[in-house]
């Protein structure tokens, strides 16, 4: 399959889990990548892996933290300018902190903002700018796509993950807002909410994360990475050129009521 042939694609937290999915579907779909992670080792090493099993190398590791605004410009501008487009980005970069409100500090709070929700806009910001002045010299509108990586905490109230909870919640306003300032500009702005999804870092927090979360969902099974790659891999094609502005729910149903494995840690 190569239907993204010749599109240049930027996902940011990819070392593991969702993002490297991404980074790997859209490799093998025939687009240039950039995989970015704040651990320069691992994007080194994950876009290594991805390359190894494509005919010519199409991943290039960018190490940054997304809350470093500076140093994501200057990434997403190299990688653009390089390519002469930018095409497609993915806000997927976040980080979870637990922690009860009374006792929640201030410097957690400011690093969840600063990575989920800073992170975000700026790197939704900084592609924006370049998909808006290379789609001007080169003479046409972008058919750009910015894709925000939410969860279902935004949507629903989880105990002991607020200030998660409310970064998520920003994003998908965050697609709204953004959806409406760049349509003019042929850049379309959505928002995924991921339910409980299989990765490294879930099953190495709870190794019977997937059946317990499989008992409390609708379809019987928790998400898999491939289940956001494909919601992904629509929104970015030129079929939803028409659908901005939106969050589309990947969960299996759960949101519908919310239930919560009995002996899940509060
Ligand atoms: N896994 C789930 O069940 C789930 C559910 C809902 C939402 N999400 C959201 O999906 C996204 C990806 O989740 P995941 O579980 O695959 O991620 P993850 O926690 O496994 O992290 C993926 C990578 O992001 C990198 N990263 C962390 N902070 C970064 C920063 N400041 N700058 C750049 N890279 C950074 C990490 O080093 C890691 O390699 C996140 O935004 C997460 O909130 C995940």
């Amino acid at each position: 399959m190569s239907a993204f042939a010749g599109k240049t694609v930027f996902v940011t937290g990819a070392g593991v889990g969702i993002g490297f999915g991404l980074c790997r579907a859209f490799a093998v779909a025939g687009a240039a990548v950039a995989l970015n992670d704040v651990d320069g080792a691992l994007a080194q090493t994950a876009a290594g892996k991805i390359n190894a099993t494509l005919p010519t190398p199409a991943v290039t590791p960018y190490a940054f933290d997304v809350a470093e605004v500076t140093a994501v410009q200057n990434a997403i501008t190299h990688f653009a300018q390089q390519h002469g487009r930018l095409d497609i980005v993915i806000a997927n970069a976040g980080i979870t902190q637990y922690g009860k409100f009374l006792d929640y500090t201030a410097a957690d709070f400011d690093r969840v903002m600063g990575v989920n929700l800073r992170g975000s806009y700026f790197t939704a910001q900084a592609a924006a700018r370049q998909m808006v002045a290379l789609g001007a010299a080169n003479s046409h509108s972008p058919d750009g796509r910015i894709l925000l990586m939410s969860s279902v905490t935004g949507v629903r109230a989880f105990k002991n993950l607020g200030t998660y909870g409310v970064s998520k919640a920003g994003i998908i306003h965050m697609a709204r807002v953004l959806a409406l300032e760049l349509g003019a500009y042929g850049i379309t702005v959505n928002a995924l909410c991921p339910g409980a999804i299989v990765t490294e870092r879930t099953v190495a927090d709870d190794p019977d994360y997937a059946q317990k979360w499989g008992g409390v969902t609708p379809d019987g099974r928790a998400g898999e990475v491939e289940d956001i790659v494909a919601a992904t891999l629509f929104l970015a094609s030129p079929a939803a050129r028409h659908i901005t502005g939106q969050t589309i729910q990947v969960d299996g149903g759960w949101s519908l009521r919310s239930p919560i494995p009995e002996d899940h840690p509060d």
